[in-house]
């Protein structure tokens, strides 16, 4: 039995709180907001699995491949296609009713997906029936613990749980991850002490001023392990949705309806993707979203269009439920009519660098779900690998909490030396005293400019150069939100630095990064590059 404190409560959060409640660990869940509220909520297009009786892993493991544009950890890959069955069969044991008709489970098809594998749920509210299962598990063990503690059994283990209580760092002695900082609703700052931390906080989707996240996507989990001294890599890839509803909000616009159908056309009405790939529509995703992101420019802006009309109304509103409301709430009708869409921020491929169990490169710290770098995604994630990276590498974390946390005999650590860069420093000089106040939407507004879709070698280091003398204007906390804020701010900074030192050292293009002053991939560069932070303030 030991502690384990899992930070976050989507599917990667709840899987492993649950796992390990189930292993007889003492475990302390806590999340930024409330439990249901998380990415995996908002997930649409499903989770993909070889379930059917034409497909195969070997079948699902080249797909993923072959979308990660090179930079994919074979093993990874291989552990992700071949446990994912197995894991989506147990996320059914927890009660999601994934959609079936008469024949069985149904499937979507997506983007750079040689078959029809993506299992979905509720038509597009995959996330939610998945959030909405978990939560009722997690409330359940906690339940059950209350019970037998009040009934004085004697029990070591069981599952508590802490709503609105943030992390904003974590605790190392002698290198090991002892805790963490945590901010509670009341507002004071708290040390938690723990064996074992894992987290599972999600993505930075709020780097961006579009964004298919949630607000709660701030990158805590990653500035946290990277001030603490943990190795992170491939910050460089942010994969941008290419379909997000261009409305205020941009509500996700799934994949799964290029998948049935439906075609992008620009202002004039003309089916442009054909000319880019010839996947078309169904291209893998960087490619559409920079396809998306060209036609904008050659429009001066305005979104592209997306056709859904020829698929009839009645097979919208009952496969994509989710998605005709916020057309119907942004006054559009897509049965009638195409819609305006562009490209958003949607998945973080870098992250906390981690071997195949999860665990970082500080022992006692795991890393499971967006907040983590696998290797599994590679330079560009293929669409509905992240609820099933998510669960498999959650589970596989809570079974190595009783290996030994570093050593060689267990080492779960699969990349070779010919595909990793090794722990470069990306050194944040210290803020200056004269340094320009700014505030959340300045640092979006730079990152969406300089590294987003479309980068420049130029863009990125003038971006350099203004994060290093940019500080947070300092929030004046009226209220425990503030603080949040303030936290959430300084990780944003963090990160952002991070992300262009990564962007601009890396001098190709490649998957979702990509350079018009690269514009080619350069085989020499098909590695992974690991970060550890030097010197400095972080901000
Ligand atoms: C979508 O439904 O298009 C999103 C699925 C994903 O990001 O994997």
């Amino acid at each position: 039995m030991t502690r384990v404190l899992v930070v976050g409560s989507g599917l990667a959060g709840l899987i492993a709180a649950v796992r390990a409640t189930d292993a007889g660990h003492r475990v302390t869940l806590v999340t930024k907001a409330g439990l249901p509220e998380s990415n995996t909520r908002y997930a649409q297009g499903g989770i993909a699995a070889a379930m059917f009786s034409d497909d195969s892993v070997d079948s699902h493991y080249l797909d993923t491949i072959r979308a990660g544009a090179g930079l994919c950890d074979p093993v990874a890959v291989r552990v992700l296609c071949s446990e994912g069955p197995a894991r989506v069969r147990d996320l059914i044991r927890f009660g999601v009713d994934f959609d079936r008709d008469e024949s069985g489970v149904t499937r979507g098809l997506e983007a750079a997906h040689s078959r029809s594998r993506v299992l979905h749920a509720g038509g597009d509210a995959t996330g939610a029936a998945i959030q909405a299962a978990l939560v009722a598990t997690v409330h359940e063990r906690a339940a059950r613990t209350r019970s037998l503690r009040e009934s004085g059994a004697a029990t070591q283990g069981g599952l508590s749980i802490r709503e609105h209580t943030m992390l904003t760092d974590l605790t190392v002695q002698d290198g090991r991850v002892t805790g963490a900082v945590l901010l509670g609703p009341d507002g004071d700052l708290r040390t938690t002490r723990a064996d074992n931390v894992i987290l599972a906080t999600g993505g930075a989707g709020a780097l961006y001023p579009h964004t298919t996240n949630p607000s709660v996507a701030t990158g805590d989990g990653v500035a946290a392990a990277w001030r603490a001294g943990a190795v992170v890599a491939d910050l460089e890839f942010y994969q941008f949705h290419p379909t997000a509803l261009a409305v205020p909000g941009t509500p996700l616009v799934s994949e799964a309806v290029r998948g049935e159908g439906a075609v992008l056309r620009n202002i004039h009405g003309h089916r442009f993707m054909q000319g880019v790939h010839p996947g078309a529509e169904l291209a893998p995703r960087d490619i559409v979203a920079r396809g998306i992101a060209r036609e904008m420019a050659r429009q001066n802006g305005a979104p592209v269009l997306l056709d859904a009309t020829a698929l009839g109304r009645d097979l919208l509103e009952r496969r994509f439920p989710t998605i005709t409301a916020a057309c119907r709430d942004a006054g559009l009708d897509w049965a009638a009519l195409p819609i305006p869409v562009a490209p958003a921020a949607h998945y973080w491929m870098g992250g906390v660098h981690t071997d195949i169990w999860g665990r970082s490169s500080l022992p006692g710290l795991f890393a499971v779900g967006e907040v983590a770098r696998t290797g599994a995604h590679g330079a560009n994630r293929l669409a509905s690998n992240s609820l099933l990276e998510a669960a498999v590498f959650a589970d596989r974390a809570v079974r190595a909490l009783r290996l030994p946390s570093d050593g060689p005999v267990h080492s779960g650590w699969t990349d070779s030396p010919g595909r990793v860069l090794a722990a470069s420093t990306i050194t944040t000089s210290a803020t200056p005293a004269n340094a320009t106040a700014v505030d959340r939407s300045d640092v979006q507004r730079l990152m969406w400019e300089s590294a987003g879709v479309l980068r420049s070698g130029e863009g990125l280091a003038a971006a350099s150069v203004a994060l290093a003398g940019w500080r947070m204007k300092p929030e004046q906390p009226a209220d425990v939100n503030m603080h949040v804020r303030a936290y959430e701010d300084a990780n944003l900074l963090d990160l952002a630095r991070a992300t262009v030192a990564a962007a601009l050292a890396r001098e190709e293009s490649r998957g979702a990064h990509h350079r018009s002053d690269f514009p080619d991939s350069r085989p020499e560069l098909a590695r992974t590059v690991l970060w550890r932070r030097g010197g400095g303030d972080p901000g």
